[in-house]
């Protein structure tokens, strides 16, 4: 697994380090009161349980699982509802935990969901973000690190399912998803 990997971009420390300053910075803003955090599954299932372990107010979990990519490296630009939440968004606070926004698709059909479903706040903390991808106008409310257009994994990101358990994030080499 690690011989697929061209370079480490972010190290477990690195990566440790930011989510406790955006846990951090969730529990300043989100004080006395006490949000639905959703996981996008399945890609930002390290980063949910990292973070939440670092937000200090009261909060809610859930899950919900969409598909767009499959085990390609590019977009469908089709979304839908794999599993859905088991908890009411009604006239909560929520939060949505992603691993990365790319082409800003997939976040966006969440939050038209959640707005939908009236959610009194819809908002996104993305560890990831590739801006020089975006097909939609989207941005997170808290992001981690702005990262370069390569194909990363680990921590959550997958390629074919696979590295998602690797603890750092790396840039793929390149034969890996071209052969
Ligand atoms: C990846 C990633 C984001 C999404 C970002 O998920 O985890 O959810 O793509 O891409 P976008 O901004 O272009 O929509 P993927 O669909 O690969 O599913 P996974 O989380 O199960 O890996
Ligand atoms: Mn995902
Ligand atoms: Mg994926």
């Amino acid at each position: 697994m690690l011989n697929d990997i061209q370079e480490t971009l972010y190290t477990e420390e690195q990566i440790q380090a930011k989510v406790r300053e955006l846990g951090a910075a969730i529990s300043r803003d989100y004080e006395g009161r006490n949000p639905l955090v959703i996981c996008v599954l399945k890609g930002a299932f390290i980063f949910m349980a990292d973070l939440a372990k670092n937000i200090t107010v009261p909060i809610a979990l859930d899950f919900m699982a969409v598909s767009s990519y499959g085990n390609s490296t590019r977009s469908s630009g089709e979304v839908r509802i794999v599993k859905d939440l088991d908890t009411s968004v009604e006239g909560r606070d929520v939060i949505i935990v992603e691993d990365i926004i790319d082409s800003g698709l997939t976040l966006s059909y969440i939050i038209d969901v959640l707005e939908r479903r009236n959610a009194l706040s819809v908002h996104v903390v993305a560890l990831f973000d590739k801006p020089g991808r975006r097909t939609v106008d989207l941005n997170a409310d808290y992001t981690g690190f702005v990262i370069p257009d390569a194909f990363v994994v680990g921590y959550g990101l997958d390629y074919a399912e696979k590295y998602r358990n690797l603890p750092f994030v790396g840039v793929l080499k390149p034969e890996i998803y071209s052969s």
